[in-house]
Order: structure tokens, then sequence, then C-alpha cells
């Protein structure tokens, strides 16, 4: 059985030179093929990057038997319906964020993909970060004492509205919740280990699409969250994480610069301690991951067993997070709270 597992793209998106670079990095994973919808741009995509093949369509590179695993970094509005026709010819899935347009959507992955026994999994990188294992030590430690509040914000600033670009189509669905306001969304699930109670959510609009989107989330257990995004702030990727006794602080949760990744535990006296994490690459460590995971489910299938094991953590993850996005969504439009 190869030890290494072949991957193709579908679309020559901006994201999918980080992600390729990065399957051809790690050393369980194969960079095969790049589909486009223009031949032209698949074939300069496949010479860049040194691939072999290239197609001019996605279905044909689904059709490809040599590829095992199938990374989709199309708009948000096309991700279920390449998710599940990918399913549906037994190849594995990494779909970027947002998983889908709607949790209808998302739910509908989730099923093909456990029709057809093939893993799915989301985009989300800092999830696979050795900086957030060392965060969640820390804070399954109790040294932050009862967890109260999670604080997060994901913003950037366009100098010109770019008309073009996905994040402002609607009919792409684009949107700062599903581009920024999904990664706090992730922090919060991921800090408190549950789901909350109840949302309420308030947007601006430009160009159809929610523009920035503040958001007050209540949990058990008198616990809150709140996060902000929107494509109308200067750069912010941050985090904070309050106990009772202590808090953590992520300046750059997204997107760490590779040398160093830091955070800073402050204790209930205000002493502030720093930890660095060198030389990570997140990108590299999720296409390990998942690669490493389709080897094992092609073991336990040459094993004797009839069906293999997804790993269900990842795929609730991004379903989780779908249907906290869902609830925002249904926020805004009722301008009111709902309870999930
Ligand atoms: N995980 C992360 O860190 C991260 C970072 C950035 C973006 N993302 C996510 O990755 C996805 C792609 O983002 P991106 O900024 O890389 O997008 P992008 O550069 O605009 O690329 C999207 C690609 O989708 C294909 N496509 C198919 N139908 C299309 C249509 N009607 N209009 C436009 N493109 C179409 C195009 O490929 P062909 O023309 O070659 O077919 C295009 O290159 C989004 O879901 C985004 O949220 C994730």
């Amino acid at each position: 059985m190869s030890k290494q597992i072949q991957w193709g793209i579908l679309g020559t998106a901006n994201i999918a030179a980080k992600v390729g670079q990065a399957i051809q990095k790690a050393n369980n994973a194969n960079l095969v093929a790049i589909a486009s919808r223009s031949v032209a741009k698949a074939k300069h995509w496949a010479e860049t990057y040194r691939l072999p093949k290239y197609y001019d369509s996605y279905q044909q590179l689904l059709s490809d038997t040599e590829i095992e695993a199938v990374y989709i970094p199309l708009p948000p509005s096309l991700h279920a319906e390449w998710t599940i026709r990918t399913a549906e010819v037994g190849k594995h899935i990494l779909c970027e964020k947002p998983l889908s347009a709607d949790y209808g959507q998302a739910m509908d992955m989730v099923d093909a993909c456990r029709a057809n026994n093939v893993q799915l999994m989301d985009g989300v990188m800092w999830v696979h970060h050795d900086r957030t294992r060392l965060m969640e030590q820390i804070i399954q430690s109790g040294d932050l004492g009862e967890l109260r509040r999670v604080t997060s914000a994901f913003t950037f600033h366009w100098d010109q509205f770019p008309t073009d670009n996905i994040r402002v189509r609607r009919e792409l669905a684009g949107g700062s919740l599903g581009d920024l306001g999904y990664y706090c969304i992730r922090a919060i699930l991921w800090a408190f280990g549950d789901l909350p109670e109840q949302v309420w959510a308030s947007a601006g609009y430009q160009n159809e699409v929610d523009f920035n989107v503040s958001v007050m989330m209540r949990f058990s257990g008198n616990r809150v969250a709140s996060f902000d995004c929107g494509f109308d702030t200067v750069l912010r990727k941050w985090f904070e994480i309050a106990g009772t006794s202590g808090s953590i602080v992520c300046d750059d949760f997204t997107v760490p610069p590779d040398e160093q990744a830091g955070f800073r535990v402050r204790d209930a006296g205000g002493s502030s301690t720093p930890y660095i994490i060198n030389n990570f690459q997140q990108e590299v460590e999720m296409i390990r991951r998942f690669s490493q995971q389709v080897i094992e489910m092609k073991s336990s299938v040459q094993g004797g067993s009839t069906s293999s094991q997804v790993r269900t953590d990842w795929t609730n993850q991004a379903i989780d997070t779908m249907r906290v996005c869902q609830a925002v969504t249904d926020s805004i439009h009722r301008s009111a709270a709902v309870d999930l």
C-alpha cells in the first residue's frame, strides 16, 4: 500500500498556491493534478508547480482513478455541489471554508460523505498548529479557572472596493461571516468545547453581502462570547479566552508567521507569560494529518474491514461552525436573538 496519498485540486484559486505547495511539502502526500474551467489556466498552473497532469474541467479530474484526495478551494456557493460529486466517486475531501453556503447544504455534504465512506474536513488551518494544542493544554489544566468569556475579531480593509472578488458576490455566497467570522466561531466553540444556547447578531451590507458582522453568544453556565468580522476595518485576527483566574491572548490565531507563533497567558495579578512555537507550517500539518487519516482508512479496508473509520470530530467541528453561522444569519435577518 502506498504511504503517499495522491491529491488533485479543483480550481486555480489564489489559496490553491499555498495549499498546493503544502501538499508538495507533506511527506505523505503527492500533488498530481489541477483542474480549471480554463485549459490555459490549468496548464499554466501545472507548469508553475510541476504537476504531471491538468484538466480543463473539474469532473475530468474526478474521473482520474489515481487521485484519492481532492482539495476544493472554489467559491462557497460551489462547495456543496463539488463535495457531493467528489464523494460520489469515492474520493476524500478537504473543502475550503466556509464549508457551504448554508447549514442545509452542509448536512447534504456530510450525508454524501457518510454514504460513500469518505473523509470530509474543512480548510481551517490554525486548529492544526502546535500552538493550538499548547493553548488547549493550558485551558484544560484549569490555570485560567472557570472559563467565562471568549472575544475574537477578524477584519481587514480594502482600499478599493473589489467588485470581482468572490467575497463580495452574493451569488457565490460571499460575505464576511463565511470568509472571516467562520474562524472566530470555530475559536469560540473550540475554547468552550460547546455550542451556544443563544445568538444575537447585527450586520452592515455592501453589494448585497454582509460587509461587517457583530455577534453576541450566550452559553450554558453563564458563559458568553462575542466577535466581530468585516471587510471595512484594519487587519485584526486575534482572540482572548478569559476565565476566573487567568486569560490567554493570541494576536494572530488565524495565520501566524511560520517562524514564530506566540501567545500570552495573563494571571490574576496581571503578570503575563509569553509562549512561542518556532518554525511551524500549519498548512503542511493540516495536509499531513488529512493524508495520514486517508492512509489509515485505506489500511483498515485492506485489512478486511468492510468500511473504514472516518474521523467524525473533524466533520462535526465543521458542521457545528456552520450551525452557528446559520444562527447568526437568521438572527441578522430577523433582528432578534436566535435559540439553538
Ligand atoms: N483556509 C484559508 O486560509 C483560506 C484562505 C483564503 C481563501 N480561503 C477559501 O478558499 C476559497 C477560495 O478563495 P480564493 O480567495 O482563493 O478564491 P479565488 O482566488 O477567487 O479562486 C476561486 C476559484 O474558483 C474557481 N471558480 C469556479 N467558478 C467560479 C466563479 N463563478 N467565479 C469565480 N471563481 C470560480 C476559479 O478557478 P478556475 O477558474 O481555475 O476554474 C477560481 O480561481 C474560498 O472558500 C475562501 O473562503 C481559505
